[in-house]
């Protein structure tokens, strides 16, 4: 299908920021939001890898600004809020995506209980998944203002909205954003202000090699999911142009959730077998 001008689905001339864009789903959500005629403003930590992003955007014919910053640092989500806006000249669209779970040094995640984990971990994913989250989304309030379009999105996930035993500390800062989302939609609606959570269920990116390249464990999760598959970064791209887009113009206050099914209940009736937990302690 051919685009039009007029398409409710573009962005055309918007000027938007992607946290986390160094990789994975903000990578593929800039390069989306590009293509549906957006510039772009690219923040990570890893420079290299946002200037290969940087190369996709104008690959698309879009402008791309660096803003880099490491989010778990008190004042970086402000400031890269600041330059994005001044490098762009203004914001129309933010999609704050940029998120961690528990994790070692090598970057394997550290998926134990509770009972078993340590406050430390659990104060670092609460500073990059909610607290950078709220700074972020109180410095792009003066930003979004101004603009006509505006489109806050808050990538959470489905571990926001379902159990997510072994990942409490990122379950929980999923669920706040999504609260957040909620609360911030109704505050600012009246100034033209669209706020969405955006909740994608298992998609395959580094954060979750992990699991994906581990096949007794990718078969169980997988068997979780009515469509039977990972999910592909543009899947969640596409379902973010849509939020941040004109298309969405009356929807505020909502999480979509894009699981592939894993939060539907089935009562078991779609007769779907479920291997046996990997999980033995
Ligand atoms: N993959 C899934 O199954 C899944 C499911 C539901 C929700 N999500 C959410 O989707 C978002 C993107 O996840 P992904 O799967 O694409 O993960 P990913 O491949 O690990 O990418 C995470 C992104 O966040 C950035 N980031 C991490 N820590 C940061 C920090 N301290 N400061 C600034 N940026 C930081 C990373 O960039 P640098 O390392 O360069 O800083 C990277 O661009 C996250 O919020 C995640 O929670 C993912």
């Amino acid at each position: 299908m051919t685009a039009t001008p007029d398409d409710p689905f573009r962005l055309d001339g918007a000027r938007a920021l992607v946290t986390g864009a160094s990789r994975g789903i903000g990578r593929a959500t800039a390069v989306t939001l590009a293509r549906a005629g957006a510039d772009l403003a690219l923040s990570a930590r890893n420079q290299a890898a946002l200037k290969e992003t940087a190369a996709l955007v104008e690959d698309e014919g879009r402008t791309a600004v660096l803003v880099p910053g490491d989010l778990a640092e008190p004042g970086t989500a402000e400031a890269v809020v600041d330059a994005a806006a001044t490098a762009l000249g203004g914001l129309d669209v933010v999609i704050h995506n940029a998120g961690v779970l528990p994790a070692q040094d090598d970057g394997t995640p550290t998926l134990v209980p509770l009972q078993d984990s340590a406050q430390v971990d659990w104060d670092h994913v609460l500073a990059v998944n909610l607290n950078a989250t709220a700074a972020l989304c109180r410095r792009a309030h003066r930003h979004l203002t101004a603009s006509s379009r505006a489109s806050l999105v808050l990538m959470s996930s489905l571990a926001g909205v379902a159990g997510t035993p072994r990942m409490e500390a990122y379950g929980a800062s999923k669920a706040a954003q999504i609260a957040l989302a909620r609360s911030l939609a109704v505050g600012w609606a009246r100034e033209g202000i669209r706020v969405n959570a955006l909740c994608p269920g298992w998609t395959r990116t580094d954060m979750t090699s992990f699991a994906y390249s581990l096949e007794p464990l990718s078969e169980w999760l997988m068997a979780h999911v009515p469509l039977g598959r990972w999910a592909e970064p543009d899947e969640i791209a596409r379902a973010a142009l849509f939020l941040a887009s004109p298309a969405a113009s009356y929807l505020t206050g909502q999480a979509l959730v894009l699981d592939g099914g894993v939060s539907v209940p089935d009562g078991g009736l779609a007769g779907i077998s479920k291997p046996p937990s990997p999980f033995t302690d």
